[in-house]
C-alpha cells in the first residue's frame, strides 16, 4: 500500500484502555485519516523519518483570541493560525471577543467563512453569551464549527460581560454543551479598580484583580452549575484556593490553566516584563503557581490552553492601567511545556492528556486527540532534546513579541501535520493553508 504520507520510526504516543504510552510505530495516512499503525516501516508519497522524535496526537489549543474581525492590527485568522502551526498546534478554538463580538449566527458564519482557505490549522469558534442573545444560545451552540458558549463573568478585553447570577442562570439553562467561563467577580473588580488607577504600576494588577475576585466568582459559578445541572469549564484558573474548590466539583466542572500561569510569577514577572506580563486573570505569586502545579498533577486540571491574546507593543507600553491585558501564547505553548517536561515537572504522556486527550473528551471532538486508525491525521512531532532560545524574531503572530523572549528551552516542535498535510517542518511553514472546521459530537 502506498500511503499519502507515512511517519516512520517515531516514538508514538498511543492510548490503550485509557492509558497513554510511547511505542515505536510507523504511521500510514490516507485521505487525511490515520490508515495504519504498523510495527514495520511503511512507504508513501511523502515519508517523514521521525527517528529520535516523539509523535503526539495534534495539539489542541482550546483558548485563543485571533482578533478577526475588527481588531486585525493585533492578529488575524491567517497570522494566528500560522503562529499555531509554527508552534506545533494543529487545532484552535477561538474566542468571541472580536469586533463585532461573535454573538449571532451571522457573526459565527462570517468567522467560519473567513477561516476557510486561510487557516493553517483546524478551527472552531466560541459564541459569546450576552444579555440580549440568551434565547438563541441553545440553537447557536449546535451550529457546525461552534465549539460552545463562552461567558465573561468579569470584564476584560472587549464588551462581553454577564456579571449577575440571574442572567448566568438563564444562560446555563439554555443549552446542553459545556459552557466555558472567564471567572472573575465583576462587582469586586469595580469596587477595587481604584487600586489600579492610583498605583500606575502593573505590580498592582494582581492586587486589584485579587485572588478573592476569582474565588468568589468561581464559587458562584459552581453553585449555579450544580443547580442547573449544566457542565462548565473554568478558563485560566489562577489561584490555589480555586484548585482546592474545583477538586470537589469534578462532576460538573473542568479546569484550564495556561503555560504563563505555570511559568511566570509575581512580583518578578512585573519587575522584568512590566505591562507585557499584564493579563486577566493576573499572574500571581509563586505560591499560587505551585497550587496550579499541584492541581495539574493530581488531576484537578484537565486542560492547558494558551489564552493567546495579542496586543501590539504600542498598546502594551501605554501607562498602566491604560495598557490592555493579554499576551500571545499559541506559538510558545508547546516549547514552554516541553521545557517543563525536561525540567521534570510533568511527563510527556501527562502533557498529551492535557492538550490532546482531555480537549477531545471535554469538548467532544472525537475525531481528534488520539492516534488511532480512522481518526484525523493531525500530529505534532517533537524533539525532546532540542535546545533553543525563544526569540521575538521567531514569533509570526502580528504582535511580534512574546513574554518568553530570550528564554532557553529544551524541547521543540519539529513538524506540524494537519489533516495529513505537512504544514510546518523545522520552523518553516510549508504549502498552503489546510485547516478544516473541527466537528463535535
Ligand atoms: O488578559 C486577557 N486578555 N484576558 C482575557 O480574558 C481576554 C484577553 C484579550 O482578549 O485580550
Amino acid at each position: 500500500m502506498n500511503y499519502d504520507l507515512v511517519i516512520n520510526n517515531g516514538q508514538v504516543i498511543v492510548s490503550k484502555k485509557g492509558q497513554l504510552f510511547s511505542q515505536n510505530l510507523h504511521i500510514g495516512v490516507t485521505n487525511g485519516k490515520i490508515a495504519s499503525l504498523s510495527s514495520s516501516p511503511l512507504s508513501g508519497q511523502l515519508t517523514i523519518d521521525a527517528r529520535h522524535l516523539h509523535v503526539l496526537p495534534g495539539v489542541i489549543d482550546s483558548q485563543v483570541h485571533f482578533r478577526e474581525p475588527g481588531l486585525t492590527h493585533k492578529e488575524d485568522l491567517e497570522t494566528g493560525t500560522r503562529a499555531a502551526a509554527l508552534g506545533g498546534v494543529t487545532s484552535i478554538f477561538e474566542m468571541p471577543n472580536t469586533k463585532p463580538p461573535t454573538t449571532t449566527r451571522e457573526a459565527l458564519e462570517d468567522k467560519i467563512k473567513r477561516a476557510e482557505g486561510r487557516a493553517w490549522v483546524n478551527f472552531a469558534f466560541f459564541v459569546g453569551a450576552a444579555q440580549d442573545n440568551i434565547s438563541s444560545l441553545r440553537e447557536l451552540e449546535k451550529s457546525p464549527g461552534c465549539s460552545g458558549v463562552k461567558v465573561f463573568m468579569g470584564s476584560s478585553t472587549g464588551s462581553l460581560l454577564v456579571e449577575d447570577d440571574e442572567n448566568l442562570r438563564q444562560i446555563l439553562r439554555s443549552g446542553q454543551r459545556r459552557v466555558i467561563v472567564h471567572s472573575e467577580d465583576e462587582y469586586r473588580l469595580r469596587e477595587r479598580k481604584h487600586i489600579a488607577d492610583s498605583a500606575k504600576s502593573p505590580l498592582a494588577h494582581p492586587e486589584w484583580r485579587d485572588a478573592e475576585s476569582a474565588v468568589r466568582s468561581t464559587e458562584r459559578l459552581l453553585r449555579l452549575a450544580r443547580e442547573t445541572h449544566r457542565p462548565v469549564h473554568v478558563l485560566h484558573v489562577t489561584t490555589k484556593e480555586e484548585i482546592a474548590i474545583l477538586k470537589e466539583y469534578k462532576d460538573i466542572a473542568t479546569v484550564e490553566v495556561t503555560p504563563q500561569h505555570l511559568t511566570l510569577f509575581a512580583p518578578d514577572c512585573y519587575e522584568t516584563l512590566g505591562t507585557l506580563a499584564q493579563m486577566n486573570p493576573p499572574i500571581r505569586s509563586k505560591d499560587h503557581m505551585e497550587g496550579l502545579w499541584k492541581g495539574l498533577l493530581d488531576g484537578t486540571v484537565d486542560i492547558i490552553g494558551s489564552d493567546h491574546a495579542p496586543h501590539t507593543i504600542e498598546e502594551k507600553t501605554k501607562e498602566y492601567p491604560q495598557s490592555p491585558s493579554g499576551m500571545p501564547g499559541v506559538q510558545t505553548l508547546v516549547p514552554i511545556m516541553l521545557n517543563h517536561i525536561h525540567e521534570g515537572r510533568l511527563s510527556l504522556t501527562k502533557f498529551v492528556e492535557l492538550v490532546c486527550e482531555n480537549p477531545r473528551r471535554v469538548f467532544g471532538c472525537t475525531t481528534k486527540g488520539q492516534i488511532e486508525v480512522g481518526l484525523d491525521a493531525d500530529f505534532t512531532l517533537v524533539d525532546l532534546k532540542k535546545q533553543r532560545r525563544i526569540e521575538n524574531s521567531w514569533i509570526v503572530s502580528r504582535c511580534g513579541w512574546t513574554p518568553f523572549d530570550g528564554k532557553h528551552v529544551t524541547g521543540w516542535p519539529t513538524h506540524t501535520i494537519v489533516g495529513g498535510h505537512l504544514v510546518m517542518q523545522d520552523d518553516h511553514i510549508i504549502g498552503t493553508p489546510q485547516g478544516q472546521k473541527v466537528l463535535f459530537e
